[in-house]
């Protein structure tokens, strides 16, 4: 394996998931490690991550300098590269023009092993505010650039190589071919690792922390609770108990899904509360967009919290949080971007151990260990929910008779979709009722009735988004289909607006 020491870079953790692509075990661990430590995981590589810091704030990460007398390749990556420069005698000076993004370096080391066989010159994404100004003793420059001569360095000898750069980011035309050198060519390292692997690990970790012990998990019925529970159940069974909050808000027939799977055919312990009425109760009458999350998560912990007392002797509480939740409330090194909400994100006042096995995966690889877990493709796959479910789908407020429009309407567009073929296409498509009525006629009568908005967004990680441009024809037999099939509706708008400026929800 290969380890990644954390200095606090927003990208950090798309290092190890590199090395996992490229099937190399890799994990992130703290920069305060010890040689010792390190020379007792053994890896075949390190690589210091990036990180906001220069290397003379007072509070800068530091690492354990023996760990330069390891004997084990390093790789320093942009913080990370001065870092190693500035404890192995070379000079790192605030840039004169801090750079971020797009850089043209030049390869000017015909030898140099990162770059073998790649372009000499190609185009990489910096982001510094710092440079190595002056290479320590054995090392060479091996790229540069215009605003930093010394973008790159090697010291063949001792296998310590510097980028300025972030090869982990897509932005770099041949940063994965960068990453694959040094992990392949310089550390030796083997394809060999998968994600039955991972599962075998997670598995042994999770029996070596629970013991005997029980473990509760609140499951909300997405993707990230339901992976985390199945991989529990697979460690220590039916010491596990689920406690499935139906909050009468998720899409039709899912929570009948879930269940089947999880339970029926995996033998998953849940007790499923129908808590339905008891949300609706605390909803009715508030319009407030907030306050209807707010409503929303108090009572999911309440519910929770009560069926949770009934289990006796639960030391741990499992959850679902993948690394980008861990990443967006901060880390020891990362700074907070936002707060994570989530109705599956209990609190920390409950008292109970965390087990969080998914918090150094990505989403994506969350969904690939759910198959392999067992858990049908096309729960995996589902596209992003939102905890508060339907009812920020129901503007304003929520009554049984809107939540019923939106859900049916919100079955017909899926299956629609699904038929179109479009459905693993589009990134997130559903439907809203945004609580206004018009007129219309439906065979000879007047109707006075609602209008479903139909919102389908194509984005990478739901930041930006664009409206997703469905064709004509699948949309109209949408429309045609709602309004015939769906009690109340009588219009059908399509939203054409994509985020920025708009959300993707619409509360
Ligand atoms: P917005 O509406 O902010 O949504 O553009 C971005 C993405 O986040 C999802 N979303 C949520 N997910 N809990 C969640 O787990 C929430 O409270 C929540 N609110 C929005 C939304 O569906 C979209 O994918």
């Amino acid at each position: 394996k290969i380890i990644v020491l954390d200095f606090g870079s927003q990208y950090n953790q798309l290092i190890t998931r590199r090395l996992r692509d490229f099937g190399i075990y890799s994990e992130l661990l703290s920069h305060k490690l010890t040689a010792n430590d390190i020379k007792k995981i053994n890896p075949k590589g390190i690589i210091f991550s990036g990180g906001p810091n220069s290397v003379y704030d007072p509070n800068a990460f530091k690492v354990d300098p023996e760990i330069f007398k390891l004997g084990i390749p390093i790789l320093g990556i942009c913080y990370g590269m001065q870092l190693m420069s500035y404890d192995l005698g070379g000079k790192v000076e605030k840039a004169d023009n801090s750079e971020y993004g797009r850089a043209d370096i030049e390869v000017v080391d015909d030898n140099a092993v990162l770059f073998n066989g790649l372009p000499k010159k190609q185009y990489v994404w910096m982001s510094h505010g710092d440079l190595v100004t002056k290479a320590p003793a054995g090392f060479t420059v091996t790229a540069t650039s215009k605003n930093c001569p010394i973008a790159s360095i090697a010291d063949n000898d001792r296998k310590f190589y510097g980028v300025q750069f972030h090869p982990e980011v897509r932005n770099s035309e041949y940063g994965l071919d960068i990453l694959r050198r040094f992990a392949f060519d310089v550390c030796g390292a083997q394809a060999n690792w998968t994600m039955d692997d991972f599962i075998d690990m997670q598995i042994d970790e999770i029996r070596q922390e629970v013991g005997d012990k029980k473990v509760i998990l609140g499951l909300s019925g997405g993707v990230d609770s339901s992976v985390t529970a199945v991989l529990i159940h697979k460690a220590i069974g039916d010491q596990l108990t689920c406690i499935f909050v139906d909050h009468g808000l998720l899409r039709k027939n899912e929570a009948n899904q879930v269940m089947d799977a999880l339970s029926r055919d995996l033998g998953v312990n849940i007790v499923k509360v129908d808590a339905a009425d008891r949300f609706l109760g605390k909803l009715a009458g508030v319009t407030d967009p907030e306050q209807k999350r707010k409503i929303i998560g108090k009572e999911f912990i309440e519910v929770f919290n009560e069926e949770a007392k009934k289990i006796k002797d639960a030391d741990f509480l499992a959850q679902g949080t993948l690394y980008t939740d861990v990443i967006e409330s901060g880390t020891d090194t990362a700074q907070t971007i936002k707060s994570h909400h989530n109705v599956g994100g209990l609190p920390k006042e409950l008292g109970f151990k965390l087990i969080e096995p998914l918090r150094k995966l990505f989403k994506d690889e969350t969904r690939e260990l759910g198959e392999k877990l067992g858990i049908p493709h096309e729960l995996v796959w589902r596209q992003p929910f939102p905890g508060p479910g339907l009812g920020i789908r129901v503007i304003g407020e929520i009554t049984p008779e809107k939540l019923e429009i939106v859900r049916e309407s919100d079955a017909i567009l899926r299956d629609e979709i699904k038929k179109a073929g479009l459905d693993e296409k589009i990134w997130q498509y559903f439907t809203v009722l945004p609580g206004i009525r018009s007129v219309g006629v439906m065979g000879d009568g007047r109707t006075y009735d609602y209008a479903v908005a139909i919102r389908a967004v194509t984005s990478i990680d739901g930041m930006t988004a664009d409206f997703a441009k469905i064709p004509w024809d699948v949309l109209q037999r949408i429309s045609v289909r709602i309004v015939n099939e769906v009690d109340h509706v009588n219009r059908i708008l399509y939203d054409v607006t994509s985020k920025p400026p708009s959300t993707i929800e619409y509360e």
